[in-house]
């Protein structure tokens, strides 16, 4: 072999055995800030431990003496919860937020430091590219020499060599790569509602991290282990009672306030995919919530909790398969389910494609929902309108049925309808009647007993209700409709608790007064003035819970009953 192909070689061997060396510094990097991290997560465990303390028993002569004795508001609170000291478990908490700090930190640094072993798993690949080129070109050379020339050749460097290291770093960059993702999962699971029972898991799961083989599968089975642990369930869609998805007024309080009543599906805000791609995830360690946020602004353009994990619905305008492929990425771990709005009429929507303007446009409405099938875990739904004649409707709703999507939800207005125009039961029926996968059932909604009506008249599997929620949310109580001012305060308290966007609060607030009383009251003209959730909390003598909230954070979730 010539020398300067000798020398190539050499040359080649050098540059993968630095790559090498490189990357198993980064490797043992990541080993040891998986370490430190694993300390976070039990310390987590040890805090949360103190706070999820089993309720006192009360049933012994002597606490029944005590209770019988001390009967006040104050002793009970405290015996309900647990006689937890506030002090202390403000403490714990601080403790609880600093290791979820410190979680989170170690995410980001894992991922900066995975993305440098991925530039040198990729020169790794390179390096393979170049060894097997520079073999084709020495062959096709020894064709033309002499026997010692060849045996010269026995003595090179060889090229298998390089494909070994270079494969070594594949495996070993995509076990790491696969860790990083359960442990994002294990971080993103974790909150004061989590399990003591999860919380094990979790830890066994991450100290056995070094002894995961990428070959073996035993990847999957903690993916499958983790799954258990965390109840991830595919949506069901039968006998449900779903919260519409509302502009501005279906953000995390309201989700919550209605599933408190009794919804058991949460739609969120339509969202456009143009305005989540330019997000970033970020924990919300003040308020346990999972927030996403337009980079370089505090602008919360999507906010979660673990608790909705498995009834959300994020609903997403866009007229683009891609984009929206991109844009769902962003949210899809964090949601049961991503629903592309294919009803709305209003013209920003319309003029964009969007909405109502996909019911028009099969193959952009195949495109979006099998782009986005094929490649998310979670399930894809869709919301559509009524079209011009039952049988355009049934067509349609045939069709992206074929897409396999597990449900569809039919508002039973047409595009020219306006909302006081009523719903047409009549014409749900007919799609129910032609698709064999569930159908949710939207429009007019508006009493409890009106679940069991719509039902009846269409056969749908489920039911949506938008504004009757909205106007008040106990609607989904089958207890009956608490007053509206009461479910009105709750709302205001649930803002509070979960830091909802003050222009959202209002309007939703200003929606329930409307349709219930008269916005020309002094209520109204003050609510106009509020700028801040201060001011609406003062408002309406909610300034001790305000800040109750700010100095504890999410602790407030579990002390609810007594605050
Ligand atoms: C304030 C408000 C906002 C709405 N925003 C959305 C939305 O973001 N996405 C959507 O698909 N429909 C939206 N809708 C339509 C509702 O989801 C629902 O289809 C419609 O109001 C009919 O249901 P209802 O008769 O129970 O109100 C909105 C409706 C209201 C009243």
């Amino acid at each position: 072999m010539k020398d300067e192909d000798m020398e190539a070689r050499i040359e080649q061997k050098k540059k993968i055995s630095e790559i090498f060396k490189d990357f198993m510094t980064g490797i043992t990097q990541l080993e040891e800030l998986g370490n430190a991290a694993n300390t976070f997560l039990l310390r987590f465990q040890q805090g949360l431990s103190f706070l999820q303390r089993p309720p006192m028993v009360t049933s012994s002569k002597l606490m029944e003496n005590i209770i019988k004795k001390n009967e006040t508001r104050r002793l009970k609170s405290y015996i309900e919860a647990g006689c937890i000291n506030i002090h202390d478990a403000a403490q714990s908490t601080r403790a609880l937020h600093t290791s979820l700090s410190g979680l989170s930190d170690h995410l980001i640094k894992a991922k900066s430091l995975l993305i440098e072993l991925e530039r040198l798993t990729d020169e790794a690949a390179l390096a393979i590219e170049s060894a097997t080129q520079l073999d084709k070109d020495s062959s096709d050379k020894l064709r033309q020499v002499t026997c010692d020339e060849e045996n010269e050749t026995a003595q090179l460097p060889q090229g298998p060599e390089i494909t070994e290291y270079a494969a070594l770093i594949a495996v070993i960059y995509s076990m790491m790569k696969q860790n990083y993702a359960m442990q994002e999962k294990i971080v993103r699971s974790l909150s004061l509602k989590t399990s003591s029972g999860e919380l094990e898991t979790y830890s066994l799961m991450w100290s056995l991290r070094p002894f995961v083989e990428a070959s073996s599968g035993v990847f999957d089975f903690f993916v499958a282990a983790f799954d258990v642990a965390t109840k991830k369930t595919k949506m069901d869609y039968q006998n449900k009672l779903v919260l519409a998805p509302m502009v501005r007024v279906g953000t995390l309080s309201f989700r919550m306030l209605a599933a408190e009543y009794g919804a058991d599906i949460t739609y969120g805000e339509e969202i456009i995919d143009h305005k989540l791609v330019k997000c970033e995830r970020r924990i919300n360690v003040a308020y346990g919530t999972t927030e996403f946020v337009e980079k370089g602004t505090d602008n919360v353009v999507f906010s979660t909790c673990n608790e909705e994990r498995n009834r959300v619905v994020f609903q997403m305008g866009t007229s683009d398969a891609v984009r929206a492929l991109k844009a769902a990425e962003i949210v899809c771990n964090d949601v049961a389910t991503v629903d592309i709005n294919m009803g709305c009429p209003k013209a920003f929507s319309i003029q964009g494609g969007m909405g109502a303007a996909l019911l028009s446009k099969p193959e952009l409405i195949h495109d979006i929902l099998a782009t986005l099938k094929r490649n998310l875990d979670v399930p894809v739904t869709c919301k559509i309108r009524l079209l011009k004649s039952p049988a355009d409707t049934v067509e349609l709703a045939r069709r992206i049925e074929k897409l396999g999507v597990p449900a569809l939800a039919v508002h039973g207005r047409k595009i020219a309808d306006r909302p006081r125009d009523p719903a047409k039961w009549d014409e749900i029926a007919d799609v129910v009647a032609a698709l064999s996968i569930p159908v949710i059932a939207n429009g007019d909604v508006l009493e409890y007993d009106d679940f069991s009506r719509i039902k009846t008249a269409t056969g749908a599997a489920s039911v949506m209700v938008a504004r009757g929620a909205m106007w008040n949310a106990s609607i989904f109580s089958p207890k009956g409709k608490s007053h509206w001012e009461d479910v009105k305060k709750k709302y205001l308290r649930k803002s509070i608790l979960w830091n909802n966007d003050v222009k959202s609060t209002k309007y939703t607030i200003k929606e329930m007064i409307a349709h219930h009383s008269c916005l020309e009251l002094p209520e109204g003209k003050s609510i106009n003035k509020a700028d801040t959730l201060e001011d609406l909390a003062r408002l309406y003598d909610l300034e001790d819970y305000f800040w109750t909230v700010k100095n504890i954070g999410p602790l407030t979730h579990d002390l609810n009953h007594v605050l």
